[in-house]
């Protein structure tokens, strides 16, 4: 048996060694995942048992060879959402976080929206639409049964009514026929399947089908902007995120399509990272 101090620093060796980790906020997490309290509330002196110390090094092994933080958590925090991810599920982002708090004030501008959130995976769009914007109708499509699945279980979990859907973006014809949107929004898959391989480690547990894209990551953008069209009503606005070197293909797409710009969504760092169009 050891104490919590060496077991902590012990866990923050092995962490350290993947360059993607921070290593104490990550053992200060495990720890936390662990025994359901935090290292302060354990105190320095806690006899850590032989098995929960084994246990603690698996994961941190695990995270060294890249294994998501946040899979190993089973959960992560989007706004104030505590959403269930695990493997089959993109894990939600901060760049998500910021296209829909620009979102938000658009959605804000119609008394009782009809929201379309289109590949919603874990549902994080839909469920902080619906917690930040109650007036909205919210529907979210998803089309892979593993992700679907969390979707199902996160709008049980926060109590947050919006309507799932199993389908798939290129199967739209009951969407356009039944129903008309004030707001579409979507953060599809839109990276370059040439860039397989060469993405941080962590991504590679993610799923392929909720990353890649063909035609450069631009297939999702191209479809939904030409055929959801005639589902989106006059006014209302279509919302994207895109990849840090997407926007000026995304822009120009929109433009064709003959929507009006209304705004860039730029993240922390800078980057366009999303656009809000409007169908006039
Ligand atoms: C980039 S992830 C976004 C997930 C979530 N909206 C978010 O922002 O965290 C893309 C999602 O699209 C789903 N997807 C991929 N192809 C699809 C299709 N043809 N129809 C519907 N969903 C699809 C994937 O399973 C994945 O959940």
């Amino acid at each position: 048996m050891n104490n919590l101090n060496f077991v902590f620093k012990s866990m923050t060796e092995i962490l350290s060694q993947n360059e993607n980790c921070d290593p104490k906020f990550e053992a200060n997490l495990l720890l936390e995942h662990i025994f359901g309290k935090t290292r302060l509330e354990l105190g320095p002196d806690y006899q850590v048992g032989d098995r929960d110390e084994v246990r603690l090094y698996e994961l941190c092994h695990k995270r060294r060879e890249g294994y998501p933080l946040q899979y190993i958590l089973g959960s992560w925090q989007f706004f104030d959402l505590d959403l269930e991810v695990g493997e089959g599920v993109l894990i939600p982002r901060q760049d998500t976080e910021d296209v829909c708090y620009a979102a938000f004030e658009y959605i804000n501008k119609f008394a009782n929206p009809n929201v379309l959130d289109l590949c919603s995976g874990s549902g994080a769009i839909a469920l902080a639409i619906k917690r930040y914007c109650p007036h909205a109708n919210v529907m979210a499509l998803e089309k892979y049964p593993e992700a679907y699945k969390y979707l199902e279980r996160n709008i049980e979990k926060t109590g947050l009514r919006v309507l799932p859907v199993m389908g798939d973006v290129f199967n739209y014809d009951w969407v356009v026929e039944e129903e008309t949107f004030d707001v579409i929004i979507s953060n599809p898959p839109y990276i370059n399947p040439d860039q397989q391989g060469k993405l941080q480690k962590e991504v590679s547990f993610e799923p392929a089908t909720a990353l890649f894209a063909p035609d450069k990551g631009l297939r999702f953008y191209k479809f939904i902007s030409h055929y959801y069209k005639p589902a989106l009503n006059e006014g209302g606005y279509l919302i994207f995120e895109y990849g840090y070197d997407q926007a000026k293909q995304v822009r120009q797409l929109l433009f064709d399509e003959e929507y009006k710009i209304i705004k860039e969504i730029v993240d922390t760092a800078g980057n366009p990272r999303g656009i809000i169009v409007q169908k006039l």
